[in-house]
Order: C-alpha cells, then structure tokens, then sequence
C-alpha cells in the first residue's frame, strides 16, 4: 500500500486532483464550533476550544478555527465539492462534526451534490460528566454518497460506535481513534484510494494503510503534517516487517 501527504492548504490541494482518481472522502475538519457566541467560536484557538485546563498533554494548537457561520458553510461546501469531483461514482463521503454543526455540514454536504444518507454518532464514554445537565459525549459522522451505494459489495458495517479518544500516546488535540477510523475505510473498496484533507495526525491514513487501501492526505500544519509523516511511514515500515518476519 502507499500513501500521499501534501502539506498546505486542503482547498489549494483539492483542486489539483485529477477527476475520479478516489474511492472515500474520510475527513475531520477543523469543526469552528466550541462556543456558544460568535466571538467565542472565532475569537479562540483550538487548544483554548478542545483542551480542558486540567489536562494531561500539552499538544500543539492547530489552525482554521476561526471562520463564522456563514464561511464556515461556504468554504464546507467548496471542499466537499471539490472532493466530489476528485471522486469515483459509488465513492462515500464521511465528515466528522459536533452536535452545533451538525445542521451546517449536512447542509455543506448535500450542496456539494453528495446524497446525504445518514448520520453515525460516535459516542466517547470517557467524556466529563456535565454538571446539572447531559454529558456531552458524543460527535457524528455525517455521511453521504457520490450517485448510490455500491451494494454488489459484500459489506456491513455498524451504524454506530463507541470508543474514546486516545489517551496513551496521544499527539494530535483532536486525535480519533484508529480503531474506529478501520472499520470507517471499508466504504472504500480493498486497494481503493481514501483521501482525507484534513489530515491532522494521520489517524485516518494509518487506519487505511491497515485496510489494503492507498492513502491521499493534506494538513496545513508543518508539525502535524511531521507527525502523521512518521505514523505514516511506521506503518509501512510495520507491514515491510511483516512480511519479512522478524530475524531469527
Ligand atoms: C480536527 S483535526 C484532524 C485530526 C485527525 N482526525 C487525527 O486523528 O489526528 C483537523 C486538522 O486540519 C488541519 N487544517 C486546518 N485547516 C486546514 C486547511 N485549510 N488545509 C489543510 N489542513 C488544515 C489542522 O491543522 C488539523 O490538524
């Protein structure tokens, strides 16, 4: 298997790719939630929006959190579009977001000319209990697809997923589990290519490396982009390892 990591900005990147030349857009944006007025979800980074104070990591921030609501749908539904093109017909587009933007990435979703077909939580049980009210432990994947499913495939998978956060060797903020992100890449077909534009870690790379399908990503940030770098690349020294078996 291989993989492509560009390092810059994913809308620039996008339109680069040729025409139907990916099977899955997988994909984690920057979600420009995280508060409750305006000033709050534009005025503050990502650390300041996703980690708590009393934290155990000091991981690094990331960039493009501060768009308002309005180009928050706009530059959405510009990538998703461009994705769609770059996509084969039957492809599946999976976005991640939180329960505010639920509504805008739905909406950015079907615009771009994806069929909104569904929406998965993915439910994170180690979350904070919330005083006086709910715990807020869940996001979703609002998913859609380029035409229809493919159903000559022989594949089921869960509407639904439970599964925290990484914790041990944690080095992405907003990092997703690479357990969760393994059954997510078979909507793309085995040997089939996963793009993710915002690729942050690699979580979604490595997931599809571990699936037999090929891997195009962009991250904007030079340290995340090194960090998903070398999961990348151990993840393909992992399989050369395999294959060779361990030395007598
Ligand atoms: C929510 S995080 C993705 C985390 C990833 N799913 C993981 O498991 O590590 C979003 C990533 O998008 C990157 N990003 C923000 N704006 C971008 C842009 N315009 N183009 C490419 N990447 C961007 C951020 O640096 C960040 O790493």
């Amino acid at each position: 298997m291989s993989y492509t990591l560009h390092r810059g900005d994913a809308l620039t990147v996008l339109k680069s790719l040729p025409d139907e030349s990916v099977q899955a857009v997988i994909t984690d944006p920057p979600y420009n939630s995280g508060g409750r007025t305006s000033s709050d979800r534009t005025g503050r980074t990502a650390r300041a929006k996703y980690v708590t104070s009393n934290s155990a990591h000091d991981l690094a921030n990331f960039p493009g959190e501060n768009r308002d609501q309005r180009s928050y749908r706009s530059w959405l539904t510009e990538l998703l579009t461009e994705a769609y093109r770059a996509s084969t017909e039957h492809a599946v587009a999976m976005v991640f977001t939180d329960w505010r933007q639920e509504p805008t990435t739905s909406d950015a979703l079907q615009m771009a000319g994806w069929t909104w077909s569904g929406t998965i939580p993915w439910i994170k049980p180690s979350s904070r209990p919330r005083k006086g009210g709910p715990k807020q432990d869940s996001e979703s994947i609002i998913w859609g697809v380029k035409g229809s499913l493919d159903n000559t495939r022989d594949l089921y998978l869960p509407g639904h997923y439970i599964a925290s956060q990484p914790r041990k060797g944690r080095v992405h903020i907003t990092q997703k589990p690479v357990e969760v992100m393994q059954q997510l890449v078979q909507v793309c077909p085995e040997g089939g290519t996963v793009l993710d534009p915002f690729t942050g870690s690699g979580s979604t790379g490595v997931a599809a490396l571990r699936e037999g399908r090929r891997f195009v990503g962009v991250e904007l940030s030079a340290h995340y982009a090194d960090v998903a770098e070398e999961r990348l690349r151990a993840e393909l020294t992992k399989d050369d390892f395999e294959l060779a078996g361990p030395e007598a």
